[in-house]
């Protein structure tokens, strides 16, 4: 894989995905060396969602090169799991070796609030579909195993910091859909059902990918609702961003804390 030169240069340790209306962290806490827009990049799709800049900026903290994903690209934008997960092999190709995936996600387990955390303990893949699926004519296989996709240990160091600061930090299983539909109420009592306590429409084919390619990581929901008839209120877009922008400030100390434990 081809990796600008800009980002060799740059030379990154820890690749940081930004999810929905999460992307000011880039801004508000790192030193920034470069931007470089997904669009300038060859064979790269360009993302389209509102909140969702575009563009991979390198920056550091506490003495880590980080290139953040400013905006990612979804599988209801029309685009293949495979262009979806380009990014991470580009990151991975440039020598980042941990990878921290942020989404905004529905709360489906009862004790969650709209402005919570969760780290990812574990994933279902809902979305039918898979980034490792190749052409017939492609040789090399994977059949990777996915019991610990979520490292434990970088986890354990967060929710040990996140106790110390009385700061409440959930632990749970995502399930991961498609969209751009958000859920019926039927649906999120199946995902419930199923072991899910929150929904979202990222992140899993990136995990997959990354955890392929031996990254380790870290995924962290921001609940930015409750899940469909969880809460009587109908869904919107923009109460994802606005909870996400109420929160920035938490969520960029809780992201500062989890690179320091990288
Ligand atoms: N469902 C799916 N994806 C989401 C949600 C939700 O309720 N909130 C934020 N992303």
């Amino acid at each position: 894989m081809n990796v600008p030169k800009i980002i060799e240069e740059f030379r990154p340790q820890l690749g940081l995905i930004l999810g929905s209306g999460l992307g000011s962290f880039a801004e508000d806490r790192l030193e920034v060396t470069f931007r470089l827009s997904y669009g300038e990049l060859p064979g790269f799709p360009v993302s389209t969602v509102p909140g969702h800049v575009g563009q991979f900026v390198g920056g550091e903290f506490d003495g880590k090169r980080i290139i953040c994903m400013q905006g990612r690209f979804h599988l209801y934008e029309g685009y293949s799991p495979q262009a979806v997960t380009l990014p991470i092999r580009l990151m991975h190709a440039a020598g980042v070796k941990a990878l921290i995936a942020t989404n905004a996600a529905g709360g489906i387990n009862p004790n969650y609030a709209a402005g919570d955390f969760m780290m990812l303990e574990d994933h279902i893949n809902f979305m039918a579909t898979n980034p490792l699926i190749v052409d017939s004519s492609t040789e090399g296989i994977h059949f990777p195993d996915m019991s610990t996709v979520y490292d434990a240990e970088w986890r354990e160091r967060l929710r040990d910091w996140a106790t110390a600061k009385e700061l409440p930090l959930h632990e749970g299983v995502y399930l991961a859909t498609t969209g751009p539909s958000f859920e019926t109420p039927a649906e999120i009592r199946a995902f419930a059902a199923l072991g899910a306590d929150a929904v979202g429409m990222s992140t899993v084919p990136e995990a997959i990918v990354a955890t392929t390619l031996g990254l380790r990581i870290l995924g962290i929901s921001c609940i930015t609702n409750l899940a469909a008839g969880i809460s009587d209120s109908p869904l919107t877009h923009e109460e994802v961003g606005k909870t996400a922008d109420r929160v920035r400030g938490r969520f960029a100390d809780l992201l500062e804390a989890a690179i320091s434990f990288c």
